[in-house]
């Protein structure tokens, strides 16, 4: 028996795809955290994605970091406990996957990081404190990239690695035809043939930060329409913004898109600007330029291909109307693997499990 446990909108996205592979070779248990709850985060991916309904819920919701990981971490032992699983698969670098991760580790579970290996240099971020955590106590590592698997390896962990691809690819190809359909949502703001460009921000580093006004205005600055779909997160702090920075009237709020409306707005879309690592690689396979609104990133290889730009927030006034309008030329689109990474995974907890 294997448990794949998730708790937020990309991971169960992802899962859509591991709990597939999984259940073709045999039993498997579904745990959701619950660390997200709101229809437009979860009931809907669900749904879209034909998940079907997990076996256990957490049901932890939000919280501090502490309080969110410590909820996590009991409700995970005990799930754990009673289910008796032979390796436990997490996912990404959340709260949800080190509470996962460690609950599993301290049972003497072996854990299965998917999505090993990426780095900031900021170590003060949450999810790089947590996917460094991850990959220390997990038995097996599955890299997204050869740049991930190389650094998995240069720091001597003692978990294997195998370089797999990344999942969200095979999620997206799975999908691929319902793409070529006009995003369905009722709220979308704009008529059909309208050209705009796609935003998000949900990071808590720039969402609950000084810079937001910045990023804000520089999207206000923009000659095209901005559809911003709304994280909670964002969502809040835009009720909390002080009246001088409200927004342009060009930018448009809607509620959080569903996963197959998100993957035919960002192809439809002039540019896609972001702080969000999922977005950042569906724009470069969907052939859409990207601006990411940080001082790094996690997906280098998106900017080496010339797919994305790295835009400081606090300088997003000055630069972001530039680095949408410059054109990005054609890239290839082949360095997060082949659409196969769930099988790979698949493989792997197995033999993790066999061990
Ligand atoms: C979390 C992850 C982040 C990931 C993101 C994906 C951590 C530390 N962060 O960030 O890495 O990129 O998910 O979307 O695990 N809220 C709701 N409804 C919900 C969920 C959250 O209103 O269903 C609100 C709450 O006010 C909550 C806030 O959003 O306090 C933040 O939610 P949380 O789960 O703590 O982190 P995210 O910002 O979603």
């Amino acid at each position: 028996m294997i448990v794949v446990c998730y708790g937020t909108r990309p991971q169960i996205i992802k899962a859509s795809r591991v709990l597939a592979a999984l259940r073709e070779a045999g039993p498997v248990v579904a745990v959701d955290t619950g660390q997200h709850y709101d229809f437009h985060l979860h009931g809907q991916i669900y749904e879209q994605l034909g998940v079907g309904p997990p076996d256990r819920f957490l049901g932890v919701g939000s919280g501090t970091h502490a309080e969110q990981t410590a909820a996590i971490l009991t409700r995970a032992a005990a799930a754990f406990q009673e289910i008796r699983p032979r390796a436990v698969v997490v996912i990404g670098d959340t709260n949800s996957t080190l509470g996962a991760a460690l609950a599993a580790a301290q049972l003497q579970l072996p854990v299965v990081h998917v999505e090993a290996g990426l780095r900031a240099a900021d170590r003060f971020m949450a999810e790089d404190i947590n996917r460094r955590l991850v990959d220390a106590v997990s038995a097996a590592l599955c890299a997204p990239s050869e740049r991930a698997a190389r650094q998995l390896a240069s720091e001597g962990l003692r978990g294997t690695i195998h370089l797999t691809g990344d999942v969200a690819r095979d999620v997206l190809l799975a999908h691929a035809e319902l793409l070529a359909q006009p995003v369905a949502a009722p709220e979308w703001p704009l008529p059909a043939e309208q050209p705009f460009v796609l935003a998000t921000l949900h990071r808590a580093e720039l969402v609950d930060g000084p810079e937001l006004p910045a990023v804000l205005r520089g999207l206000g600055g923009l000659d095209l329409p901005v559809v911003l779909p709304a994280h909670p997160r964002l969502a809040l702090a835009l009720k909390q913004l002080p009246p001088m920075a409200t927004l342009a009237p060009n930018v448009r709020v809607i509620p959080p898109l569903g996963y197959l409306d998100a993957l035919r707005a960002v192809s439809r879309a002039a540019a896609v600007v972001t702080d969000s690592g999922g977005l950042q690689r569906e724009a470069y396979w969907l052939g859409t330029p990207c601006v990411t609104v940080r001082a790094e990133t996690e997906w280098p290889e998106t900017v080496e291909a010339g797919a994305n730009r790295l835009v400081a927030p606090g300088a997003a006034v000055d630069l972001l109307p530039n680095a949408v309008a410059s054109p990005s030329a054609g890239w290839d689109r082949e360095a997060y693997g082949d659409g196969w990474a769930a099988a790979r995974i698949r493989d792997i907890a197995l033999e993790t499990m066999a061990r």
